[in-house]
């Protein structure tokens, strides 16, 4: 028998929100009547301008695609004010973080995150056969800075911190943020992953480009996603702003074609879609403000600081609750994974559906 690595050994693989398919199948429900309000998808859908850019792109798909993604770069340079060197592209912003930990960490070398944080950055370190080390969260679920100052040391290689935080919404403000950026050697990575800045609304969140843009830092990159705002979750792109002497160290770990010819085209069609960007941020603050409603009415608690998703304590074992939903056709992320074992995740779906999951919640409950 082979053996695994001890730390590969030990993990546990990263558990997806389910697919519409499987629950179809599992319960032999009619696709139409299940809201999936598991993985923090657009419910708008992807736009229109997008659609026509695929189709036309169909006729494409027998040839590699552009390796450096040329013209995706270029116009996401002149969109978001930055020279297209310090952009770098993965198939999704998870494969980013992966090859942070395959091109950096050396022998003995760790990487740290956050209690309660995404759970793609201790995969990513474990994957790569190195050890993670997980920061106790502040009270209120909040990552704790101060604790992760603390806690480097000689082997301290990658810091991983999601703003706002995947599943418990809360944010670090950009005094904070500043203050921690400052203080952390530079030969260590802080990799600041915003997934959902988009969404964010608080006027303290930290212009995060001024680190890299205006500091010239080149131990900070900044992750951001097509997956959530332009609805392309199911083509896989995420991108990097960084400076170009960290991108072409990570740039050696990037597999071929890792954005595919589609992805391409439909990611940089999507740079022109801020109409569908701003009608998928007031759809969920609408959205948002009808669903804490009701959970306030039934009397649950829950995190709901920032991004397009909140997180619920039930205060009794998820398991049980998450499956009785998806066998009525709601699908919601459980959280015992992350050791919040009364807790779960949702997004928001069209009105039916947030309406449909506030009904089966309290049948279920
Ligand atoms: C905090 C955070 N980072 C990164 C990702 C990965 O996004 P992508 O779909 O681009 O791989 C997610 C997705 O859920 C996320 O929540």
């Amino acid at each position: 028998m082979i053996r695994q690595p001890k730390l590969i050994n030990s993990l546990s693989p990263y558990v997806p929100g389910k697919p519409i398919e499987t629950v179809v199948r599992e319960y032999g429900l009619d696709p139409k009547d299940i809201a999936k309000l598991a993985s923090n998808e657009n419910p708008l859908g992807t736009p229109e301008k997008v659609k026509k850019a695929l189709h036309e792109a169909i006729d494409r798909v027998h040839i590699y695609p552009d390796g450096g993604a040329f013209y995706l770069r270029e116009k996401m340079g002149e969109k978001f004010n930055i020279d297209p060197e310090w952009i770098f592209f993965g198939n999704g912003a998870a494969e980013i973080i992966e090859m942070a930990s395959k091109a950096l960490l050396d022998v003995g070398e760790t990487a740290f995150y956050s209690q309660y944080d995404f759970a793609m950055y201790k995969v990513a370190t474990y994957a790569s056969n190195h050890r993670g080390v997980e920061i106790p969260a502040a009270p209120g679920y909040r990552l704790d800075l101060d604790a992760f100052l603390k806690a480097i040391d000689d082997s301290t290689k990658i810091i991983y911190l999601s703003n706002p935080s995947n599943p418990t919404t809360t944010m670090i403000s950009g005094e904070k943020l500043d203050s921690f950026v400052e203080q952390v050697p530079d030969d260590i990575l802080i990799v600041i992953d915003e997934a959902y800045f988009e969404f964010v609304e608080n006027r303290d969140y930290p212009n995060s480009m001024k680190y890299i843009q205006e500091q010239g830092r080149k131990n900070v990159i900044i992750l951001r996603t097509f997956s959530k705002i332009y609805g392309l979750a199911g083509l896989r792109v995420g991108y990097a702003f960084a400076h170009p002497d960290l991108l072409f160290m990570l740039g050696k770990v990037r597999s071929p074609f890792n954005v595919n010819i589609l992805a391409q085209v439909a990611c940089t069609a999507a740079m022109d879609c801020d109409d569908h960007v701003r009608a998928s941020v007031a759809h969920v603050k609408k959205e948002k403000a009808y669903v804490l409603k009701e959970l306030d009415r039934i009397g649950l608690s829950y995190l709901a600081e920032e991004g397009n998703f909140i997180a619920v304590d039930t205060k009794r074992d998820i398991v049980p609750v998450f499956t009785e939903m998806q066998r009525r056709g709601v699908i919601i992320r459980p959280l015992h994974g992350y050791n919040m074992p009364h807790w779960f995740r949702m997004s928001f779906g069209h009105r039916p559906d947030n309406e449909k999951f506030i009904r089966v919640l309290e049948e279920v409950l």
